[in-house]
């Protein structure tokens, strides 16, 4: 049993590239707090698939908190301060949320990192993301602070160009990623989810993404 049992594990610090660090159940204590304020964030401001510009729907479920929040439709990819389906402004950045952001930054060698927007992603088996640049910021010298809950996946973490083979990484629950510095601009993604069952989130996996978007 305790071979399968990560609850008592401490993190640990994986450098993986120029400016990108993988910081190992960094998340794993604060993990049911994390959910249930999802939990509250997304029954103020509902999880929805966005449309792309090019007009096809995200597999992923989407939502948002903080000042600033990130939308794509047909007019293209924009921050924003209100939700487009409440109208209202998005729900506040829960403090356990801040907290464990600027902490891993402060881990990953960014410290001072004040996000104004956190991006949460809920996938269900069959989702993915494609190979994409996070560059909507006003500021590219602060960091991201990706975190993952729930069911593991295959990240793709390739270089500056689209055309760079990316390297894959898999990203389990309680995980961080961080990416700032040289990699900053480089592309990512995560490989479709497989079906699976995980004792907190059942058949999700939910990440959450922390940026200073102005
Ligand atoms: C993203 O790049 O916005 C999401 C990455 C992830 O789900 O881990
Ligand atoms: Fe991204």
């Amino acid at each position: 049993m305790e071979l399968f049992d990560t609850a008592g594990e401490s993190p640990w610090l994986e450098p993986i590239a120029d400016g990108l660090v993988v910081l190992r159940r960094h998340a794993l204590e604060p993990a049911q707090a994390l959910l249930s304020a999802i939990d509250r964030v997304t029954a103020e401001a509902p999880l929805v698939h966005r449309m792309t510009p090019g007009g096809h729907p995200m597999s992923v479920a989407m939502t948002c908190c903080g000042e600033f929040g990130w939308v794509t439709d047909r007019q293209g990819y924009r921050y924003q301060r209100t939700s487009p389906e409440t109208d209202f402004p998005w729900p506040p950045m829960p403090a356990v949320f801040r907290q464990l952001a600027q902490n891993a930054a402060v881990e990953a060698g960014y410290p001072g990192f004040d996000p104004d927007a956190c991006l949460i992603n809920r996938y269900a088996r069959g989702a993915k993301m494609g190979l994409h640049q996070d560059r909507d910021e006003q500021d590219f010298r602060w960091p991201i602070v990706s975190v993952s809950l729930g069911l593991p996946i295959n990240f793709q973490f390739g270089g500056r160009q689209r055309n760079e083979r990316p390297r894959k990484i898999l990203l389990e629950h309680g995980d961080v990623v961080v990416w700032g510095g040289e990699s900053r601009l480089n592309y990512h993604g995560v490989l479709t989810l497989k079906a699976g069952e995980h004792p907190l989130t059942g058949p999700y996996r939910y990440n959450l993404t922390f940026r200073r978007a102005r």
